[in-house]
């Protein structure tokens, strides 16, 4: 089945938290509409820019086999829609199954253009798990009182950290704890032995989120599109551009219980204070005075977020096979590090005075003037080079305690890793602790990918890889890399095009934590990447 979708961007008046003020939005709504389609169908979204800067839409955790043209990361497959123009998309929705999400990819605009996307299984009830009453999506999102667009082009003139933000938000929300809520917390009604499927998406900028139901054991059945094996905890892990699926069973003495959730975050730029919505069980109960909060691992809890990321599994079994690439073709060892470089007169924000910024393997990702996509198509040469290292340019003890700066100071390159098709990859990232440790989410377009080890530490080529999991590894699209670890993935190149690979905190890939593979065509027609559509957005 086709559905077409009008969006239309524009600057919306809105009241959040402690403020309004004019925000981006999708048809006027925040967070944006929730697509909800079968696995199968085709979307065609016809993107409308009525707002006064440039925008596009991406398709978190969506292949777009062959079909780069549709991703829409500004300056990688797209030039931006510019205000006042219109670009159409389409989606090919084959390859993909449970909650992921889309998002603006441009700027920091993506902080209230958002929403759900939803795909259900092809027949009715054929979940791997019993059918829910009903599905719910949870949206966390981050609010700023000001305008985001000026927290981006400030922190960038002055080269330090970006402004906190104001709040955390539960549907859009930040829940009545906070002391200029509005009355409207999100809520949600369950009845008493039923299940409900909580489609959980971290569209926070710069955090990592805890989040749990107080009282209420949860069971994860799902994560970025792909079903797991089920098993049971008291929070979970979720970090930006994850989905994560919960099973909710209303099992407990009919009352109000808040649900919630807190940024979990080692470097200064987090909010403490606890965001909440409400779970309200139907029928007749004395409320609380104020509903019981649910225990949270602490904001500085590495153990807590790697042991609950550590734990997906894929389900493996017969109706949901694994195709974990045994033979590898490219391997691949990426460093992730925050980086400075000094600045004139010695006069940044950042530490020492000078200017943060982030690298992968010490490049630190230049903006090209056209995109990527565009010039590899075209042939246009002097955009991007095609010598992405395959490895650091420098060893060294990348978790110690204190590495002297001087040690690394960033190249600022636009760098793509091209990919034979139909080859294989194995990738390993290795967080660094250059300026600052810290989880960095990382996120490839195009593609999910296996998870098949992680550890802190620095990676051991000799010993890690025997304790790789190549039986039931997690197929996902975003893994937060530990802090002061490393994290394995694999994945077969069997998407032609050009597939941005980044950190989605929003704040490192601002300064330069992405990369990309252009992934060439294979011989047969069908193994090519699909022609451009008519229209492309001009640069
Ligand atoms: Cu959620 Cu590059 O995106
Ligand atoms: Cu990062």
């Amino acid at each position: 089945m086709i559905h077409g979708y009008r969006f239309v961007v524009s600057d919306t008046p809105y009241t959040g938290p402690c403020s309004s003020k004019n925000i981006l939005t999708v048809n006027g709504q925040f967070p944006g509409p929730t697509i909800n389609v079968v696995r199968g169908d085709t979307l065609v979204i016809n993107v409308y820019n009525n707002a006064t800067e440039n925008i596009t839409i991406h398709w978190h955790g969506v292949k777009q086999p062959r079909n780069p043209w549709s991703d829409g990361p500004e300056f990688i497959t797209q030039c931006p829609i510019q205000p006042g123009t219109r670009f159409s998309q389409k989606i090919d929705l084959s390859d993909e199954e449970g909650t992921l999400w889309w998002h603006a990819h441009s700027d920091w605009s993506r902080a209230t253009v958002h929403g759900a996307l939803i795909v259900y299984p092809k027949t009715t009830n054929s979940y791997p798990f019993p059918q829910p009453h009903a599905q719910v999506p949870i949206i966390l999102g981050e609010w700023w009182k000001s305008n985001v667009q000026e927290v981006l082009d400030e922190f960038l003139e002055n080269g330090g950290d970006p402004n906190i933000s104001d709040a955390y938000l539960i549907n859009g929300q930040p829940g009545d704890l906070y002391e200029c809520s509005r009355s409207n917390t999100f809520r949600m009604t369950v009845d008493y032995g039923k299940t409900y499927l909580l489609r959980m998406i971290n569209a926070a900028m710069n955090n990592i989120l805890f989040f749990s139901v107080a009282n209420h054991e949860l069971t994860v059945v799902g994560t970025d599109g792909a079903y797991t094996k089920p098993f049971k905890s008291d929070y979970i892990a979720i970090s930006p551009g994850q989905t994560i699926d919960l099973l909710l069973e209303a099992n407990q003495q009919p009352s109000r219980y808040y649900m919630a959730a807190k940024a979990y975050a080692i470097a200064g730029n987090y909010n403490n204070t606890t965001t909440t919505a409400i779970v309200e069980y139907s029928g007749q109960f004395t409320p609380p005075s104020s509903p019981l909060l649910p225990n949270l691992p602490d904001f500085n809890d590495t153990n807590a977020s790697a042991s609950f990321t550590g734990k997906l599994r894929s389900l493996a079994s017969q109706d949901h096979p694994i195709d974990v690439p045994l033979n590898i073709s490219n391997n691949l060892f990426f460093t992730l590090s925050i980086n400075t470089r000094p600045c004139d007169n010695n006069s940044c924000d950042g530490p020492f005075n000078e200017r943060l910024l982030a690298s992968v393997n010490n490049i630190s990702f230049v903006t090209p003037r056209i995109s990527i996509l565009q010039a590899y198509n075209n042939h246009i040469r002097g955009v991007y080079g095609d010598n992405f290292p395959s490895n650091p340019p420098l060893k060294f003890n990348y978790t110690a305690d204190i590495i002297p700066r001087y040690l690394w100071r960033p190249d600022n390159r636009t760098e793509v890793y091209v990919l034979e098709y139909n080859s294989t990859v194995e990738l390993v990232f290795q967080g660094t602790n250059t300026v600052a440790g810290i989880d960095h989410p990382m996120h490839l377009h195009g593609y999910s990918f296996y998870v098949v080890g992680w550890g802190f530490g620095n990676f051991d080529k000799d010993r890690d890889p025997l304790n790789y999991n190549l039986f039931d590894p997690p197929l996902q699209n975003t893994i937060a890399v530990p802090r002061n670890g490393w994290t394995t993935i694999r994945f077969k190149a069997n998407n032609p095009g050009v597939w941005l690979l980044h950190c989605h905190l929003e704040r490192h890939i601002s300064w330069g934590m992405e990369t990309a593979f252009i992934v060439k065509n294979g011989k047969n027609p069908e193994a090519q990447m699909l022609p451009p559509p008519l229209y492309m957005p001009r640069c």
